[in-house]
């Protein structure tokens, strides 16, 4: 006990502030990953976003929230409505914040406000009506055809002004009611931004803009970047002379691609200026969501100049306050997105993908393979009976897991697997083992596995606890194992079904005969969610 006070009382000598005090949630590198820091703690959030409108009643949080944590949520993601919040001009309430913080606390869940500002999905429909109202005050955008539209202007300085007050006095108030507590630890500012119909923004203002010489700042960042830059980008640069100086289309060339470049960078200074404010007022990390360019669409057919993985170059320029680009899932192509933004540095975060049962796949493959910082399917509150939703069974297994998980992020020691109909086989080498990983019904042994039903997504997380010993946790998956230089056989000594208790892990059953297929392979049949541990060995 005396050894207890001692060390205490050393630690508030030295420290410089009571043990009490937790730094505020933030971002830290580890490894080739980034974590969120949240109460001294890495945290990876096993997330969902309630649907747009759901936050606005404080009755709906108040029967949605014990749900949620049915679900197996660490994390809630909601919107922050500008309209609510500054009903007229210069008065905030903040009723419906405080509400969520309450609730959130009360059932041990965090948060991540979306602040649905200036923009939301391109448009300003959660602006406040003496905002909308006021078009002298507060311009639009316009079309080529000179048609404004409601979308307000990301070159008026007014525009500008109004959102930074409101999104500051936002912040300012989570910092008195949090920053002791840290409920909310993220801060995503707007909502999925991007330029519709046109490529870019038409009004004089921004003419006058697009017409001028491209920023110095933007000037040297590609010249100081040229050999990280992203291959579209950099392309459309050097095919027009790596000029460091000219109007937009002498360094980009002619186009909608150019109008995008443009506009994101309009965009970006905007946002930087926004999310600078914020920070000041309570220093959260913050970052941006995108809708994706999917489908072979072109800018403005698509949400021109949103936070898209081929203009991260022009973000980090532009808007360096904001610490990370996160996509929207919606359209096929799972893996592809999450390798296109975990890139160079940009850590994968997915704050919104359809919600749908392929998820508690998918959830395994994004932290696995990629280091998420979280995953959180969209509209999390329409899972009726939470007890029987496939991603409650994932995020039951990736909750006992997490301490281990964020041990091993960056570190090159965790694999995700995903599979579909498809795409029913991953191989990969490790500590001279070929892991050669398939889709459960690769064995043909289940009836829906060739009666032409559509096979169900399935995946897992690979963790490498020393060369010979590997957990294997998720659904719908079985591995086979080699070894890499085919000298010896590679053996499986024995695989146990385990579960984590406050990070010890507990063996439950060994899994031998039919189970393992006598000694030949580690099997998570699809429809049951486990963790295996396995021992190899070679003979
Ligand atoms: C993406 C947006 O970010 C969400 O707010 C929501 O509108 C969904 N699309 C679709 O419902």
């Amino acid at each position: 006990m005396r050894a207890l006070s001692t060390f205490v009382f050393l630690f508030v000598l030295f420290s410089g502030y009571p043990v009490s005090a937790q730094q505020i949630p933030h971002l830290v590198k580890k490894g080739t990953a980034t974590q969120l820091v949240v109460q001294d703690q890495p945290f990876l959030m096993l997330g969902g976003e309630l649907g747009n409108s759901t936050a606005a009643s404080p009755e709906a949080l108040d029967q949605i929230f014990p749900r949620l944590k049915q679900v197996g949520l660490n994390t809630v993601l909601l919107p922050a409505y500008w309209e609510l919040i500054e009903p007229e001009e210069g008065r905030f309430d903040f009723t419906l914040v405080d509400e969520a913080i309450r609730k959130a606390r009360e059932h041990e869940l965090k948060l991540v406000f979306l602040w649905f500002g200036v923009w939301k999905n391109s448009m300003s429909c959660y602006a406040p009506l003496w905002a909308k109202e006021d078009t002298r005050r507060f311009p639009r955008a316009q079309t080529q055809e000179g048609k404004s539209l409601e979308i307000l202007s990301a070159f008026s300085e007014n525009v500008l002004q109004a959102d930074i007050r409101a999104f500051s006095q936002f912040m300012r108030h989570l910092s008195e009611i949090d920053k002791e507590d840290h409920t909310v630890i993220l801060v995503q500012v707007e909502n999925e931004i991007g330029m519709l119909v046109d490529a870019r923004d038409h009004s004089q203002e921004a003419n006058t803009r697009f017409y001028a010489e491209v920023p110095a700042k933007l000037t040297d960042y590609l010249k100081k970047n040229k050999n990280s830059l992203h291959p579209v980008v950099k392309q459309r640069w050097e095919a027009n002379g790596s000029r460091t100086q000219g109007t937009w289309t002498e360094l980009f060339g002619e186009g909608p691609e150019t109008d995008e470049i443009f506009m994101a960078w309009s965009y970006g200074v905007f946002i930087e200026k926004l999310a600078r404010a914020g920070k000041q007022a309570y220093n959260l990390p913050m970052y941006l969501n995108a809708a994706l360019n999917s489908r072979g669409r072109k800018p403005g057919a698509y949400p021109s100049a949103g936070p898209l993985a081929h203009l991260i170059d022009i973000w980090r320029a532009s808007a360096p306050a904001i610490d990370f680009l996160s996509p929207d899932i919606y359209d096929p192509g799972f893996a592809e997105w999450c390798a296109q933004y975990h890139i160079s540095g940009n850590p994968l975060f997915i704050p919104e993908i359809r919600l749908e049962d392929g998820n508690a796949a998918r959830v395994f493959y994004a932290f696995g393979q990629h280091d998420a910082l979280g995953f959180s399917p969209f509209s999390v509150e329409d899972i009726a009976v939470p007890e029987e939703y496939p991603l409650t069974q994932s995020y039951t297994v990736l909750h006992q897991l997490l301490p281990l998980l964020a041990e091993k992020q960056g570190k090159g020691e965790t694999h995700g697997l995903w599979f579909d109909g498809e795409k029913t086989e991953q191989i990969f080498t490790r500590n001279g083992y070929a892991f050669i990983c398939r889709h459960d019904y690769t064995l043909g042994w289940d009836p829906p596995a060739k009666d032409g039903s559509p096979w169900p997504e399935s995946g897992a997380i690979i963790i490498e606890l020393s060369p010979t010993e590997y957990l294997v946790a998720g659904t719908g998956v079985v591995l086979t194992f080699e070894k890499a230089d085919g000298k010896k056989t590679a053996g499986i000594g024995y695989i146990d079904q385990v579960v984590f208790r406050e990070g010890q892990m507990i063996p439950v059953k060994r899994l031998n005969g039919d189970q393992n297929h006598q000694g030949r392979h580690l099997r998570i049949p699809v429809g049951q969610w486990d963790i295996q541990y396995i021992r190899l060995y070679d003979y």
